[in-house]
């Protein structure tokens, strides 16, 4: 048997949802309604250690130097249980021990951006987990991605790079539920992202409880997911797969409108977007007539921030554009400065 290792170090990115996920089938195992499709944005990630610890009597988790309090959420010891019952299978039989003390983990993840604020970052967390898990254990990829999933459902996306696809699946135990690779970030490298932060607290009602008040009450959900959302993947992969930005951005920013239509729909009305995300919109609307073409898209998770993808050419003309608007923050400013060419007068 091959020697384990004791402690690994991994860096895994947010994913920004261009077609949603929202709605589980299965609360438990993390079973969603629909398929949704994501880009891995490399800039925003979490760095995590996972430590072995042997003989220790539970797990201990820190995000950002604040401990988590692992009896206030399932997440973890799911993932960490599942983790563990695939290396018995493997034949490591420690943890088996009776009582509670086996093999539990050390987890200390620190991110790069705001926690909790509609920013995928549990995607980053939860992802960032599994694959160490996976570089401790030598667990196959497949079975990694629905480790992640367990965590976060939309982790799993978070665990390849690009344009990536979670198939939702049809079995009640899981095993076709997990995120394939559908382009490589090299088939557009001209694609970018920009995230605008409004708010970085956290949100009121946070996606679990959000999308059970859906799956419970909206009467359009079950529209938008078997009807809808499976023409938009389609369309949404035929799309990048000619560069087609003009059709990428229209099913982005439609699928974004759609899935907070289901929030108003769900009772009580889940409202994610602030006065400031509304503005954004109009202000992307506005930027793409002035320009006489669809330049820019706006896509808004659970949470008032937005994240804008648009060309390379296109972001010098959308920051002077936002920035007449909104007066953006001049650290982002300084921070594209060079790379966009972005006027040295522009504050
Ligand atoms: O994976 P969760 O539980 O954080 O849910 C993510 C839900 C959305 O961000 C709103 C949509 C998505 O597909 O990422």
């Amino acid at each position: 048997m091959l020697m384990e290792k004791n402690s690994v170090t991994v860096e895994v990115p947010i994913n920004i949802a261009l077609i949603k996920y929202w709605g589980k089938r299965d609360e438990e195992l993390i079973l969603p309604l629909n398929d949704s499709v994501s880009l891995t944005v490399d800039a925003l990630f979490a760095r995590t250690t996972v430590t072995v610890l042997k003989g220790a009597s539970e797990h201990e988790v820190s995000v950002n130097g604040k401990l988590q309090d692992l009896t206030k959420s399932s997440r973890y010891s799911r993932l960490f249980a599942e983790a563990l019952r695939q290396r018995r299978k493997r034949g490591h039989n420690e943890s088996e021990s009776n009582g509670s003390v086996g093999v539990h983990f050390k987890v200390t993840s620190e991110t790069n951006f705001p926690t909790c604020a509609g920013l995928a970052s549990s995607a980053a967390g939860f992802g960032a987990i599994a694959l160490a898990l996976q570089e401790l254990f030598s667990f196959d990829d497949v079975e990694a991605n629905r480790m992640a999933r367990l965590g976060s459902g939309s982790a799993c996306r978070s665990m390849l790079g690009g344009l990536v696809r979670w198939h939702a699946g049809e079995s009640d135990d899981g095993l076709d539920s997990y995120a394939t690779q559908l382009f490589d970030e090299s088939e557009w490298p001209s694609l970018r992202s920009i995230v605008f932060v409004f708010d970085d607290m956290e949100k009121k009602v946070g996606s679990t409880l959000g999308m059970r008040r859906s799956v419970e009450t909206s009467a359009l959900l079950p529209h938008r997911a078997l009807v809808v959302v499976p023409q938009r993947v389609e369309k949404l992969s035929k799309a990048f797969e000619e560069r087609d930005f003009e059709t990428l951005a229209t099913v982005i920013m439609q699928d974004s409108n759609q899935f907070h239509a289901i929030c108003l729909d769900s009772h009580p009305p889940l409202k994610y977007l602030s006065e400031s995300s509304w503005d954004f919109m109009v202000m992307v609307q506005e930027f793409n007539d002035s320009m006489g073409a669809v330049l820019a898209a706006y896509t808004f998770d659970a949470g008032p921030n937005a994240c804008v993808f648009l060309e390379k050419t296109s972001v010098a003309n959308f920051i002077k554009f936002a920035n007449e608007r909104f007066c953006l923050p001049q650290k982002g400013l300084d921070e594209v400065r060079e790379d966009y060419e972005i006027d040295e007068d522009l504050r």
